[in-house]
């Protein structure tokens, strides 16, 4: 594994000297390079190197931290081991249906015929799942999903799943490199040529050059102030594709998980599983009520109990009884406790209770949540086998993201691939609960597996990377120290976040929509005189200032797109074009780069036709809306 800085020596005196003062910039050569080492970066970087290239991963923070440790409650897969009657059509259906028709087709039907062997092959390599009574992967109920199927580990998959990942990519001896960022891609003509990043630590620069760059970035985040994502999460991939000529797809839809810590504010916005609503918890509000039976939009009535007996009947006889509104898909979640918290029926902390207590024995709990346990333990001092937890949504995903080929994640520009929260298309304008631990596995194979083709169809006529790109790469980089007098970079994050939290949330309005682009452009305008003090070495502040160039941009698109779609379908609801526009579901909204680099342009695009013997899994098309009774 590298760490900051290879070095070499003084010809005279021997000392050690950094490849800069060595009259060089550090320099590597992979076949393909993996930005990011979250679920999708690690199995891409599997990939490969089984597919025969020399490879290496490139992360920001530390080999273990990624976020992805983040998705607790389970990887979602037909396995059948529940519920026999369970199988990828199902699981396809669930997804489409989930993500409101707006998917990727052929990316949802990817996605549910693989992940079953890319759960099992998780566990040929050393997970360690729960088990069922008959010894079998145990799986748990999630929002949407018709069956029990998310193969777990308590409330703690995704950790085990980086572990697995890290252990088997450490093995195999793929380099990594870790808290190195990468600030652009290089690129020779059309295509792709290599990265351009800094060691964290050093401030130094480094060049990778590769003809296959597989963005596994994450999301956006931290672009607002209640997030359940971790500090990595700056649209960095999504803007690196972008200024490389690549397209974004889906950027409205941004996931608001429903149940995110309220309370302390040190902690706000951090993630309470949907496990614990899985595993038999429910949502009341200030006066006790059982809330969510309001909120049962036309679109899922059919499989969804209305009454408060036949919800509860699910739990001891799931075949003959429809499922607790509590497992509606997170959008339709996150919207009622919004509702409910607008209309004055919140907790003292401003979030509405999450109950399991009252439901399941301690033991029970302890055993299936031992994570949510401890967090609320800790850091809120509720003791969650007694008391109902306070929750509210939070920011936790975006559906948008690089617009790819389904089954290579090619996205557009030859030589660069993108995958997991990076990419778009897979979840539609919703994402359920579960499919995004599946969704690294199955595209991260299928990535690195492209990826590495790519490179080796090459031969040697690899693009060059030409010195004037690096220079220009390392210019760009250096820009905020030549500033003098201007602004600190976090006060812009800080305003930037407080902005998008107000204006491009759960609701949104073209009158604040329109606002939010204002305060875009004015921060854009701050920013070009954002002051970075110190040197090189390790500086936050520097660091900070060249997030923000990503947050900014990716933040433009998604407010641009949020406008643009006027209706209200999955993670984008408009208060003022409620209902379910039937016309903008054959259409995505695609962002590229505007011709002079500073913003984004936006058109619309025809989804692809969904083949015959796939229509059949759906009787009916989406009803007109759902949302507009779920906003009430
Ligand atoms: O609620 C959760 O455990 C999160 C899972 C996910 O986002 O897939």
């Amino acid at each position: 594994m590298s760490e900051a800085g290879s070095t070499q020596r003084h010809p005279m005196t021997g000392n050690e000297m950094s490849p800069e003062a060595a009259g060089g910039m550090e320099r590597h050569s992979f076949d393909v390079v993996v930005i990011g080492a979250g679920g999708s970066g690690l199995r891409a970087a599997i990939a490969a190197h089984e597919a025969g290239a020399k490879v290496a991963i490139v992360c920001k923070s530390l080999l273990g931290k990624a976020h992805t440790v983040m998705a607790e409650g389970g990887i979602a897969a037909s396995m059948g081991n529940v519920y026999p009657e369970d199988n990828w059509e199902v699981h396809f259906r669930d997804t489409m249906r989930g993500g409101k028709m707006l998917n990727n087709w052929r990316m949802a039907q990817l996605h549910a015929q693989e992940a079953p062997e890319r759960v099992l092959e998780l566990e040929d390599w050393g997970a360690l799942f729960d088990r069922t009574e008959d010894g079998l992967i145990s799986q748990r109920d999630f929002g949407g999903h018709k069956y029990a199927r998310l193969a777990h580990v308590g409330d703690r998959t995704g950790l085990e799943m980086i572990r697995t990942l890290q252990q088997r990519a450490v093995a195999l001896g793929i380099e990594v490199f870790m808290e190195c960022t990468v600030t652009e891609l290089l690129k020779d003509g059309e295509a792709v040529s290599g990265a351009f990043g800094y060691w964290r630590e050093t401030g130094r620069f480094v060049v990778f050059e590769a003809p296959s760059v597989v963005l596994a970035t994450g999301g956006i985040g931290k672009s607002f102030k209640v997030t359940s994502n971790s500090w990595e999460y700056t649209g960095d991939g999504h803007a690196l594709a972008l200024r490389a000529g690549a397209a974004l797809i889906n950027m409205e839809f941004v996931q608001f998980h429903p149940t995110g810590m309220v309370w302390p504010p040190s902690v706000k916005g951090l993630l309470v599983t949907e496990s614990v609503r899985g595993d038999g918890g429910i949502l009341k509000n200030s006066e006790g009520k059982r809330f969510m039976f309001d909120y049962i939009p036309e679109f899922f009535k059919a499989e969804t109990a209305d009454t408060v007996e036949e919800a509860d009947r699910w739990y001891d006889d799931k075949k003959n009884n429809r499922r607790p509104p509590e497992l509606l898909p997170r959008d339709e979640v996150a919207r009622a406790i919004n509702s409910e918290i607008k209309a004055g029926r919140g907790t003292p902390h401003g979030g509405v209770y999450l109950d399991i207590a009252s439901r399941r024995s301690p033991e029970f709990i302890r055993r299936r949540l031992p994570s949510m346990y401890h967090q609320f333990k800790e850091l809120a001092d509720v003791d969650i086998t007694a008391e109902p937890m306070e929750i509210g949504p939070t920011c936790h995903y975006v559906m948008g993201g690089v617009e790819v080929d389904p089954d290579t994640e090619l996205a557009g520009v030859p030589g660069l691939y993108a995958v997991g929260e990076c990419s778009g298309g897979m979840h539609g304008s919703n994402r359920l609960g579960g499919n995004s631990l599946s969704d690294l596995l199955v595209f991260g194979r299928r990535a690195g597996e492209a990826a590495a083709a790519y490179a080796d169809t090459l031969g040697a006529q690899r693009p060059r990377i030409a010195e004037s790109s690096v220079a220009e790469a390392q210019s760009s980089a250096l820009a905020p120290f030549a500033v003098e007098g201007g602004e600190n970079p976090y006060t812009i994050q800080s305003d930037l976040q407080q902005s998008m939290n107000d204006l491009v949330g759960i609701i949104r309005t073209a009158a604040e929509l329109e606002q939010s682009l204002q305060a875009i452009a004015a921060l854009k305008e701050r920013a070009t005189t954002m002051v970075v003090e110190g040197h090189r070495q390790y500086n936050p502040g520097w660091h900070l200032a060249l997030d923000l160039r990503n947050m900014l941009l990716v933040s433009e698109a998604i407010a641009k797109a949020a406008l643009a779609r006027e209706e209200s379908r999955g993670g984008h609801t408009r208060d003022d074009f409620p209902a379910t526009d039937p016309t903008w579901g054959t259409k995505n909204l695609v962002v590229t780069l505007s011709a002079d680099g500073a913003g984004v342009d936006l058109h619309e695009k025809p989804l692809p036709v969904m083949p015959d013997e796939l229509k059949k899994y759906f009787d009916a098309p989406p009803a007109a809306s759902a949302d507009k009774e779920a906003g009430k």
